[in-house]
């Protein structure tokens, strides 16, 4: 085992019926809340009138910023947050989808702080890692996908110069957040697909990058796998059942807290760092759909470099029950196997069918390199060069299209 720290300071409640529970915690933060949604999911489905009710009650004044985007721009942040300061909120409330929260945490800190513009702050700008606090960040996620209401990260995107960061703080954990699988039965199923993809990424990065020192941490990441894995066909199939929904929902919600790594060697999250690069040039690309569509790419390409396959082969083992006695044959078989898994719930694509052209490849990858590596490469158990990106990114290119649902 590696050495390692955990802290997870958010006090979550899961569950339709904890709403009581939880706005009452909020109470603890103040009076005054900025409630932050995004393009209107949440009233049109009428989620919204829910929580304002829960607020009322308790006499907590909320003044309401509407239209956080779908990878949310560091502009609108920066307009909530002087929204926020006009209203001189205690707290923030996000009620939404990684997008909703991830500003929300930026919006919080820039208030405490009195600043005014958050994309200097993210990685790779000059104020990175300045700031000094947060006011309390609370959220009620409604997709089950980024973890981001229990994470540190916020993930910010610049369309102006295609540019998408994080700012990262232990500050930035949500204090409370409410887990409703009821207000996820609403979820169209490009998104359920899409956030199914992005909960399997933040178990995959540092399983197959980080070594054989956790098999602890190896069981728990297989377990979320194997739920993600088994219930997404069947919430497709049965999008209104919140139990399956409740299942994704708390896998995603574990499967960043830290515990999915710990005891392995720290390392980069590589497909985070291209997918961010690539949602950055192409802002509606979805972050988990751009992350489907890398990972046979990347296994790949670890096979052909003779690098990981030992894990990938140990995924092809657990997941797919494959038995074989070489490990390059079980590594290939698992890639199939996953592939096959991808195609049939509507996550086989190529970077193409999303409008993002093989020309562009270059700059993407110097992208990647220059805010997520040194400008030359990034490490991620080896290095990763612009020709080694390039080459994923162009291996996407051979992934079938013929989608089965
Ligand atoms: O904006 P509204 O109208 O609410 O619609 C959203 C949006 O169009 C819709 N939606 C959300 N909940 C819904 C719903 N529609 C119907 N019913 C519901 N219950 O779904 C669309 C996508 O929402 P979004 O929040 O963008 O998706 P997601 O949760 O996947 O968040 C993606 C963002 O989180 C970042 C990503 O990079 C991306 O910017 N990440 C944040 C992380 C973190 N904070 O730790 C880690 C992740 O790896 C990720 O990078
Ligand atoms: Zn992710």
């Amino acid at each position: 085992m590696n050495s390692f720290e955990v802290h997870i300071p958010t006090r979550i409640y899961f569950g339709s019926d904890k709403d009581t529970a939880f706005f009452d915690r909020l109470k603890d933060y103040g009076t005054r809340v900025l409630l932050v949604i995004g393009g209107g999911s949440v009233k049109t489905t009428g989620y919204l009138n829910m929580v304002t009710k829960q607020l009322e009650k308790r006499g907590i004044e909320y003044f309401l910023f509407e239209g956080i985007e779908p990878n949310p721009h560091a502009a609108t942040i920066d307009k909530a947050a002087a929204f926020g300061k006009e209203n001189d909120v205690d707290f923030v409330l996000a009620f939404g989808g990684g997008s909703v929260m991830d500003a929300s945490k930026a919006i919080a800190g820039l208030i405490h702080d009195n600043e005014t513009e958050i994309w200097p702050f993210v990685l790779g700008e000059p104020k990175y890692k300045t700031l000094k606090g947060s006011l309390p960040v609370t959220t009620i996620p409604t997709t089950a996908a980024t973890a981001s209401e229990v994470t540190a990260h916020a993930v910010i995107s610049n369309p102006a110069i295609k540019g998408k960061s994080p700012v990262s703080y232990p500050f930035l954990k949500p204090s409370a957040s409410w887990l409703n699988p009821a207000f996820h039965t609403s979820l169209p199923p490009e998104t359920t697909r899409d956030g199914a993809s992005d909960i399997l990424s933040h178990v995959f990065e540092n399983y197959i990058l980080g070594g054989n020192d956790s098999p602890l941490a190896d069981r728990y990441s297989e377990g979320i796998m194997q739920t993600v894995l088994v219930t997404l066909p069947k919430v497709l199939q049965n999008p209104e059942n919140e139990a399956l929904r409740g299942q994704l929902l708390w896998a995603s919600t574990m499967a960043l807290n830290t515990m999915q790594i710990a005891g392995r060697v720290p390392t980069t999250f590589l497909l985070h760092n291209l997918e961010h690069a690539l949602s950055g040039y192409s802002p509606n690309l979805a972050h988990g759909r751009g992350l489907a569509i890398l990972y046979p790419a990347y296994f790949k390409w670890l096979v052909e470099n003779d690098r990981c396959v030992d894990r990938l082969a140990l995924l092809g083992e657990k997941l797919f029950d494959i038995k074989t006695d070489n490990r390059f044959e079980t590594a290939a078989e698992f890639i199939a196997e996953f592939e096959e898994w991808l195609n049939e719930n509507g996550l086989y694509e190529r970077l193409s069918d999303q409008k993002i052209p093989a020309d562009a490849f270059p700059e993407i990858a110097d992208y990647a390199l220059k805010v997520y590596g040194n400008g030359e490469k990034i490490d991620a158990a080896g290095p990763v060069t612009k020709p080694d990106i390039v080459e994923i990114f162009n291996l996407t290119e051979m992934q079938a299209t013929e989608q089965t649902i």
